[in-house]
């Protein structure tokens, strides 16, 4: 009797530390900033720091990821809702391992859920949840009413700006209308393309002191990335700039910032509270 107790109390413990994978949306105001390199780059970095990464294309139509990494995904989301495949069945292993899931135009399908189709999903994605460290999900440029209600489900999101004012002031305001929705959402930002670490470190601190005066919002700064020629070149030979060139300074700075952000070093005392990504998409698309 004391055995199976302790067998079953084992069980509990093991299933609570059971670690479940963060989910982090990758999003910008304006488009073309960098969203699909950037969650590339930073999948297959977490990856070279042993985690376990599961990056998501969510961009409707052409999928971006398959372009980056010169590969055609066999299988999109499209195979899960409507013909029959498991989501393990429609993950590509990409490069540096790690694991790929296009969207395409069955995202449409993924967000007209309904009651049967939710609990199909919830199960699948349960599993993706206990597999994986980090979930990422490339989001496609701006928010839509359909996207809206995927940012409020995840975890935490990853805000991409450049220096430019245009692309800064659509960050501010995508941010402005997930926060009129949603309080409490961690909202990290990553500001790409830029000269010297002076712009970077300016163009994230206005951004942070914006959030802060006029929406009360927190929000940390989890790095810059050059701009580097070395990007458009890695495009164009569609490998990611990652293994083109591990030594280029755009590399080296998302490497830089996998890191210190696996290691959740920002400098800050920061608590990220946890959400529930199923519950979640039960709430914003189910209405329960
Ligand atoms: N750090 C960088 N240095 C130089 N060029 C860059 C950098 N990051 C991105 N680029 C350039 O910007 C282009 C667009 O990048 P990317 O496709 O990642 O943007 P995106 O935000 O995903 O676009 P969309 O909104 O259309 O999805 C790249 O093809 C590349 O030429
Ligand atoms: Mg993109």
């Amino acid at each position: 009797m004391k055995d199976q107790a302790e067998s079953l109390r084992r069980r509990l413990e093991a299933r609570q530390n059971q670690t479940m994978a963060r989910t982090i949306a990758i999003l910008s105001g304006k488009g073309g900033v960098g969203k699909s390199n950037f969650s590339l780059n930073f999948s297959i970095a977490l990856s070279k720091r042993e985690k376990r990464v599961l990056l998501f294309d969510m961009d409707i139509g052409m999928g971006n990821i398959d372009i980056l990494i010169g590969e055609h995904s066999p299988f999109s989301i499209i195979d899960f809702f409507e013909n029959g495949r498991s989501l393990e069945e429609i993950i590509t292993i990409g490069p540096g391992n790690i694991s790929i899931i296009t969207g395409g135009t069955g995202l449409m399908k993924l967000f007209s859920f309904d009651e049967v189709k939710y609990t199909r999903f919830n199960e699948a994605f349960c599993s993706l949840l206990a597999n994986y460290d980090y979930i990422l999900f490339d989001m496609g440029a701006g928010i839509t009413h359909d996207s809206m209600k995927f940012l409020l489900c995840v975890d935490e999101l990853f805000l991409i700006t450049t220096p430019e004012p245009t692309s800064i002031t659509d960050a501010y305001s995508a941010m402005k209308y997930i926060h009129s929705i949603k309080k409490e959402i961690p909202c990290f930002l990553v500001c790409n393309r830029v000269f010297s670490s002076k712009e970077g470190k300016e163009t994230i601190s206005r951004l942070q002191n914006a959030f802060m005066k006029f929406l009360d919002l927190d929000s940390v700064a989890l790095g810059y990335v050059p701009d580097d020629r070395t990007v458009s070149r890695a495009v164009s030979k569609q490998v990611p700039f990652l293994l083109f060139d591990s030594k280029a300074e755009v590399s080296q700075a998302i490497m830089y910032i996998a890191t210190r952000y696996a290691n959740h070093s920002f400098g800050e005392d920061l608590a990220l509270p946890k959400s529930n990504f199923l519950q979640n998409m039960k709430r914003y698309f189910l209405g329960k």
